[in-house]
């Protein structure tokens, strides 16, 4: 399989080296032919890019530096015109327009290429419309990085629940805030857990995504238009971050024998749906109680199963890698 990646910064790397640590072990041969990132530029070789060279020059900045380097390319149309099996689009989120991925998304699948993207932006937005587009080319788009990293949420419901009516999806899904709160259960105020977040890297300099809800209610909108069919945009989800959680609350929740979580949550009411991310106090019966620091969780309730919980990381370079690793094996 030939794959071509747009974007190569921490999850395009990630994924890079999980090809290279496993490719014995995979069921077929899966060449990196092309890649491009704005900083570090790109290279094409359709014989496969020398992984172990990729990385070393990705390292340095200097993609353009290899055989077949290239400075600056137009992208959408370094899509259309490089040939390959699948485009890999994991530039950076942006959950206003989607761009730049929902335009290379676009002519990934109309050049006749398979999309695998850890990119929120385009899914949470444009899911219903890139998903006919995908139809209409015969092409498959995957996302499974989108929420929980590579822990399988998306790929479960969709193969393994396939059978099975979900009524109601409720989650821990951004790490960032969950490390922040359980940080907090420790008495430590929500500014101290916030720099202690920044200074191990869970947090970014501007926190604003994380701890709004906006990275969260991102995931509410994947989940949703995915999984119930809903069709809902951003202004039909009630968001509030962990701003206004402070010391005493999580003083109070503890002697209560309660914790505060940021819950995302989406439920099939009747003919409409409820969706909302907000800060819950959580008792012990909670399946959300004992999911602490940097961990995600997701509890389908089913019409089959009943609730039905998985747990497991929600972020980090190899475990979004991983995501792209998984989709990619599953287009066989
Ligand atoms: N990191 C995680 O743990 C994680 C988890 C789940 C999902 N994701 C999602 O996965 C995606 C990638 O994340 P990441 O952590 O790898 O981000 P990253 O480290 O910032 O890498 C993104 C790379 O894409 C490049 N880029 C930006 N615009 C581009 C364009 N038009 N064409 C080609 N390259 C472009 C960026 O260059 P510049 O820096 O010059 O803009 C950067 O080098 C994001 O959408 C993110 O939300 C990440």
């Amino acid at each position: 399989m030939k794959i071509m990646m747009i974007g190569f910064g921490t999850v395009g790397q990630g994924f890079a080296e999980l090809l290279l640590e496993k490719k014995n072990e995979l069921p077929e041969k899966i060449e990196i032919v092309a890649v491009y990132d704005k900083k570090m530029g790109g290279a094409v070789n359709h014989n496969g890019i020398d992984l172990k060279s990729l990385l070393e020059a990705a390292s340095s900045g200097q993609v353009y530096s290899l055989q077949g380097g290239i400075k600056e390319v137009d992208v959408p149309n370094f899509i259309k015109e490089v040939p390959s099996d699948v485009m890999v689009e994991v530039t950076y989120t942006n959950l206003e327009t989607g761009e730049p991925a929902y335009t290379h998304i676009i002519e990934a699948l109309k050049s006749g290429k398979n999309v695998v993207t850890t990119n929120k932006g385009p899914i949470a937005l444009f899911y219903n419309e890139l998903k006919s587009l995908a139809d209409k080319y015969n092409r498959i788009l995957k996302f499974e990085g989108t929420v929980l990293s590579g822990t399988p949420a998306i790929n479960l419901a969709f193969s393994s629940l396939k059978g099975s009516k979900i009524n109601k999806i409720r989650g821990i899904l951004n790490g960032t805030t969950n490390y922040i709160l359980t940080n907090m259960q420790t008495g430590m105020s929500y500014s101290e857990a916030l720099k202690e977040a920044q200074k191990l890297g869970y947090a970014e300099a501007d926190p604003t995504g994380d701890v709004e809800g906006w990275d969260a209610m991102a995931k509410i909108l994947i989940l949703t238009n995915v999984l119930l069919g809903g069709g809902i945009t951003k202004k039909d989800v009630f968001r509030e971050g962990i701003t206004g959680i402070t010391a005493d609350m999580v003083k109070e929740a503890i002697m209560e024998g309660k914790k505060w979580k940021l819950i995302g949550e989406a439920k099939v009411m009747g003919n409409r749906i409820e969706a909302s991310v907000k800060p819950q106090k959580i008792s012990k019966e909670d399946k959300l109680y004992s999911v602490d620091g940097v961990l995600n969780s997701i509890v389908f309730t089913t019409d089959t199963l009943g609730e039905v919980q998985i747990v497991g990381p929600g972020a980090g370079r190899r475990e979004t890698g991983y995501a792209v690793l998984s989709d990619i094996l599953s287009l066989s």
